[in-house]
């Protein structure tokens, strides 16, 4: 059954308004991580989208910017993308100017819960419908959350992580993400799903690093392990930056490589470590699929649909179940490195580079 939603009447007068002014829809911004676009055609609103950073991940402006471009061009269906470059007050910002500008549907990765709860609040109070784009914003009103399965990433990772380590005696360190990330609680959790149940391994250092920074994330590496002396068997770290941080810290004390590190978000960087040995696996989550699906429940609003979805995601702070789009993750290791260039997920040419091509071609990847 199809239910409308009500409160899209209001905005589609101002989306059909946004169409008149179609293709000056980047003049607002100063930045120039901002793109916009339409294939007119089948327009009937506009989607506008918020990136968190760029400094968290560098999935978010080399993966998921083109792959939503991608998205929305196919769907021919205008957008407006951005960045908030990690800063909460300027999403807020941006949010204003998209929905002055008309967006029907506003997409957000939320910097924490607070912030994206009080723009989904704004965003409401205009007749914007908002999206929950890969981070859930706890107490937020969201229609829909669209992401990958993050409890079964940080079960991959946990058992990643066991695989390389093997059954013996090991001492782990957690390198958790942004504890204002609602995802980064899921990694751990997941992991430690997995990891607990292994008796023979104790874990002698854990923290979540703010913000995801990469930078931090080296210092309080080096912190756990010389609380630890330096007696760490494994690293559970959440994505590809925090494992190259623990990387740079284990290489300095001659342990890259003997020292098993997870990842996340099979970035180049960690598809090297792990054709290098010095990384045990990261995390593959295709970026089309995460923004087809995104594209798929946006326009699904914007033409008053419901979207198809794959079951509920509960906000335990807003005491409701979100609709939700949840994919399935996958687990790479050395040996289907393969599998994210076959996937487009990453370029043979960007990944087999200088020392890292004789690694290809042993695994296969040309
Ligand atoms: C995403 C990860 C990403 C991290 C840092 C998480 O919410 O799911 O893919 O690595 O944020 O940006």
């Amino acid at each position: 059954m199809k239910r409308k939603h009500s409160l899209l009447l209001v905005p589609l007068l101002g989306a059909a308004m946004a169409l008149t002014a179609c293709g000056d829809d980047s003049s607002d911004s100063d930045s120039g991580s901002d793109s916009s676009g339409s294939s007119g055609g089948e327009a009937t609103g506009k989607i506008g989208v918020i990136l968190p950073d760029t400094e968290s991940s560098v999935r978010w402006e080399s993966a998921d910017r083109p792959a939503l471009e991608a998205a929305f061009d196919e769907a021919g269906v205008e957008y407006d993308i951005q960045n908030a470059e990690g800063d909460a007050e300027r999403m807020t910002q941006i949010a204003d100017t998209m929905i002055g500008n008309g967006v029907t549907v506003l997409a957000i990765v939320n910097l924490d819960s607070e912030s994206g709860a009080a723009i989904q609040e704004k965003a409401a109070s205009q007749g914007v419908a908002t999206i929950d784009y890969d981070r859930l914003t706890l107490g937020g009103s969201a229609e829909y959350y669209v992401s990958f399965d993050n409890t079964v990433v940080g079960e991959l990772q946990g058992q990643g992580l066991a695989d390389c380590l093997g059954d013996k005696k090991a001492n782990i360190v957690y390198l958790n993400g942004s504890p204002t990330d609602n995802n980064a609680t899921l990694f751990a959790e997941g992991a430690h799903s997995v990891l607990d149940e292994i008796d023979n391994y104790t874990v002698v250092g854990e923290q979540a690093v703010p913000d995801w920074d990469n930078e931090e994330a080296a210092t309080i590496f080096q912190q756990l392990y010389t609380a630890a002396d330096g007696k760490v068997d494994g690293v559970l770290a959440a994505n590809d930056g925090l494992g190259g941080a623990a990387i740079s810290i284990l290489e300095g004390a001659g342990q890259a490589g003997k020292v098993p590190v997870t990842g996340q978000d099979a970035t180049v960087e960690g598809l090297q470590n792990v054709l290098a040995g010095t990384q045990c696996m990261t995390v593959y989550k295709s970026a089309t699929k995460e923004a087809g699906a995104l594209a798929d429940a946006a326009i699904a609003l914007v033409n008053g649909d419901e979207a198809e979805t794959t079951g509920t995601t509960e906000d335990s702070e807003g005491g409701r179940e979100v609709p939700s789009i949840l994919l399935e993750p996958q687990a790479i290791t050395k040996d289907n490195v393969g599998d994210v260039i076959d996937d487009g997920g990453q370029k043979a040419e960007d990944v087999c580079t200088g020392k890292f091509a004789d690694l290809c071609a042993e695994a296969g990847i040309s």
